[in-house]
């Protein structure tokens, strides 16, 4: 016990927006694993880590922003609160809910969300709503629904989740020594990329970093408005994680991409795909399609010639595969090899040792 991981508000406080009094809704997130990849070290001519945020409790790095929103929202003497999600943001505001004692309602796009992330919401008990349109309409409406009523809004609109998702920069400092060269991840409605900005930014003043890394940050090119410039009404793309045509955090993320000296590019579902099958067949990392994003991203830098050699690169992995295992097992035909008797010389034979 007494080396147990606390959570990242407790394991960062000083760097956070709470107080003495605010109290902690937690379940211990963050302190996720960076992993070397030989594979995309060797691939891309780098030192490749990859930062695994499917291992947060809920499966995706969200739960970063929601402990500190939540914690400060009950200070605060909320009794509901609402988010609009492709899935993993429902996922975690309703299991911080839970665990604060609020009301949780999530609207989500009808019939656009994975299974895993659906369950999720169900199980933790919010009352979720389907709205028939895309992530987009879900925010529009889950800002005048808290416009208007009693209801606390938990996207990152909420200061309060940047805040939060900052601490992913801070491990990957805490654990590299120093800000890696390039930072590499995906892109849906820019949250993530401004945390990660504005985390590396104030470590890098308070003189714990020697250098800032350039933010690479990679969209679906269905969902891509951050490469074209313009919004997309009907965003389409499998990683729907992802599937967002008007980012809110647009202004920031652009930022982020400017003031690093980075950029913000597109990569096709089949690379999404790809790179998918490649974590998980190479490295033992599930990830959900949209988290493949960033590897897929990079893997095309690289091909372009664009990644420095030697350079110390680190790609965050979103969330987590068996969130949406629709999407892995689709394409791979039947989910077993073969069915047999109870039988080791039948089982020898199928399995292909005789
Ligand atoms: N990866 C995953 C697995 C996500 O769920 C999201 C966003 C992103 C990447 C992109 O992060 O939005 O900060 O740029 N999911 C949101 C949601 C939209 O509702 O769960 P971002």
């Amino acid at each position: 016990m007494a080396h147990q991981w606390r959570g990242v508000v407790e394991e960062y406080r000083q760097w956070l927006p709470v107080g003495a009094a605010t109290p902690v809704v937690t379940l211990r997130e963050g302190g996720t694993p960076l992993l070397s990849s030989q594979w995309l070290s060797r691939s891309v001519g780098a030192d490749v880590w990859l930062k695994v945020e499917g291992d947060n409790p809920t499966g995706s790095f969200k739960d970063r922003g929601m402990t500190v929103a939540m914690s400060v929202a009950v200070e605060q003497g909320a009794r509901a609160c609402v988010c609009a999600s492709t899935g993993n943001t429902s996922a975690s505001m309703t299991a911080y809910a839970a665990r604060a004692g609020l009301r949780p309602v999530v609207l989500v796009p009808h019939g656009k969300i994975a299974a895993g992330k659906m369950a999720q919401a169900v199980v933790h008990g919010a009352t979720v709503v389907q709205v028939r349109g895309g992530f987009d309409d879900c925010l529009v409406i889950a800002r005048q629904l808290a416009d208007r009523y009693p209801v606390v809004l938990f996207n990152s609109v909420n200061p309060m989740r940047i805040e939060g998702q900052q601490t992913a920069a801070f491990e990957v400092v805490d654990a590299l020594g120093d800000a890696p060269d390039v930072h590499v991840l995906p892109v849906g409605n820019a949250g993530n990329i401004t945390a990660y900005w504005r985390g590396y930014a104030a470590y890098a003043d308070a003189g714990m970093t020697t250098r800032l890394p350039r933010m690479w940050g990679f969209q679906a090119a269905g969902a891509a408005p951050l490469v074209t410039g313009v919004v997309v009404s009907a965003p389409d793309t499998v990683a729907t994680a992802i599937r967002v045509g008007n980012p809110a955090s647009w202004a920031s993320a652009i930022l982020a991409r400017d003031a690093s000296h980075g950029r913000i590019d597109a990569v096709s579902d089949a690379q999404i795909l790809q790179a998918q099958h490649d974590l998980a067949t190479r490295e033992g990392v599930f990830v959900e399609p949209a988290s493949a994003s960033g590897v897929a991203g990079l893997l095309l830098a690289a091909r372009q010639g664009e990644v420095p050699e030697e350079a110390r690169v680190v790609v965050t992995l979103t969330g987590h595969g068996l969130k949406d295992t629709a999407t892995a097992l689709a394409g791979s035909g039947s989910v077993v090899d073969s069915v047999i008797d109870a039988d080791v010389h039948a089982a020898a034979d199928a399995a292909g040792l005789v």
